[in-house]
């Protein structure tokens, strides 16, 4: 009796009472520890066993270890953002082996090791807004099964071509704000699967004309906020799901003839912020903007930077006399 009185009294603090690390809150699987500016270590103590998601952010804990995690075997989801990393040990994810999704966004990591993210399940990654330096193809496995990779607000300025053509699965690349000033051609050649890209708030001034030729199932691509003065003919061909472009604040003059034919009819474009020179070789855009006005967000503020005479001109507004279309 006695003995069965015991084995329950176990039970119930074993089990039966849901534990929870002090400041943060615990629902059935979650926990959280949000906005403690006194927590400086990750919190061991309390965690309940059967977590699956962990998020810790706004806290001042600047390293994480691998043996935290092994007390969470079912961990699927691990959010560390708003905190202070400044590193990762190597073996961090070795015995993490549900982990589905990490988001490191805003610590301050600049290196990361190599071997850091080789666990097989880990399928979305955000390294969002700190201060790497350099991606490196070493981070993954080969057989990795990465489908979302965030570097936006990093220091790049490059992306490695041997790290892009390990990530097979990529469906979702966001590179954007950093310091690209180029995209190598055979950059995104093994990504087939990819349906968004950012590369938006770079320093591209040029793309090669089969930039995107391996990427079918492209369906967002942002490129505004570059220094793009000029796009080939043939950029856009071959994508048959695109269904955003943004193009806004670059260096465009002209769009040349072809590149935007046998767009679907839901097709989105924006091209404002462009400094356009309304001259003969207008014709294409100006064609393309009247017959798919709808198409276009603000066409209202797709204007000309010149000649002298059309400055500040809406391009859709113009005449063909005042294109200099009539002879
Ligand atoms: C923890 O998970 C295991 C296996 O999924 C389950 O059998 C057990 O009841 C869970 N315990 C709690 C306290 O939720
Ligand atoms: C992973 O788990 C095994 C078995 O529990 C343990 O021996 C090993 O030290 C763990 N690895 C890390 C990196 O913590």
């Amino acid at each position: 009796m006695i003995l069965r009185l015991l084995l329950f009294l176990f039970a119930l603090t074993n089990c039966g009472v849901h534990t929870c690390p002090s400041q943060c809150s615990c629902s059935v699987a979650e926990v959280e520890c949000a906005d403690i500016a006194t927590m400086t270590s990750f919190p061991v103590d309390g965690l309940p066993p059967n977590t699956t998601v962990l998020a810790i952010w706004s806290t001042q804990i600047s390293s994480i270890e691998a043996s935290h995690l092994n007390a969470l075997p079912f961990l699927n989801r691990l959010q560390l953002y708003a905190n202070k990393l400044e590193k990762l040990p190597s073996d961090l994810l070795r015995n993490a082996s549900r982990l589905n999704s990490l988001d490191l966004t805003g610590n301050q990591i600049v290196r990361l090791p190599p071997g850091i993210f080789s666990q097989k399940s880990l399928r979305n990654l955000v390294l969002k807004n700190n201060r790497i330096e350099q991606a490196d193809a070493e981070w993954f496995d080969d057989n990795n099964n990465l489908i979302w990779l965030d570097l936006s607000g990093n220091r790049l300025s490059e992306i490695p071509v041997n790290l892009l053509q390990k990530l097979k699965h990529l469906e979702h690349l966001d590179v954007s704000d950093n310091n690209l000033e180029d995209l190598h051609p055979d950059a995104l050649k093994n990504l087939y699967h990819l349906d968004i890209l950012n590369l938006a708030g770079n320093k591209l001034s040029t793309l090669t004309p089969t930039a995107f030729s391996h990427n079918p199932k492209l369906s967002r691509l942002f490129l505004q906020e570059n220094h793009l003065r000029e796009l080939p003919p043939s950029l856009l061909s071959g994508l048959q799901h695109l269904q955003m472009l943004l193009l806004n604040q670059n260096q465009l003059q002209h769009l040349p003839t072809g590149l935007l034919d046998g767009r679907h009819s839901s097709f989105q474009l924006i091209l404002t912020a462009n400094p356009w020179v309304c001259d003969g070789k207008m014709e294409y855009l100006w064609r393309w903007l009247n017959e798919h006005s709808q198409n276009v967000f603000y066409l209202e503020e797709v204007t000309c930077a010149g000649p002298e005479a059309l400055k500040n001109r809406q391009v859709a507004s113009l005449t063909e006399s005042e294109l200099g279309l009539v002879r």
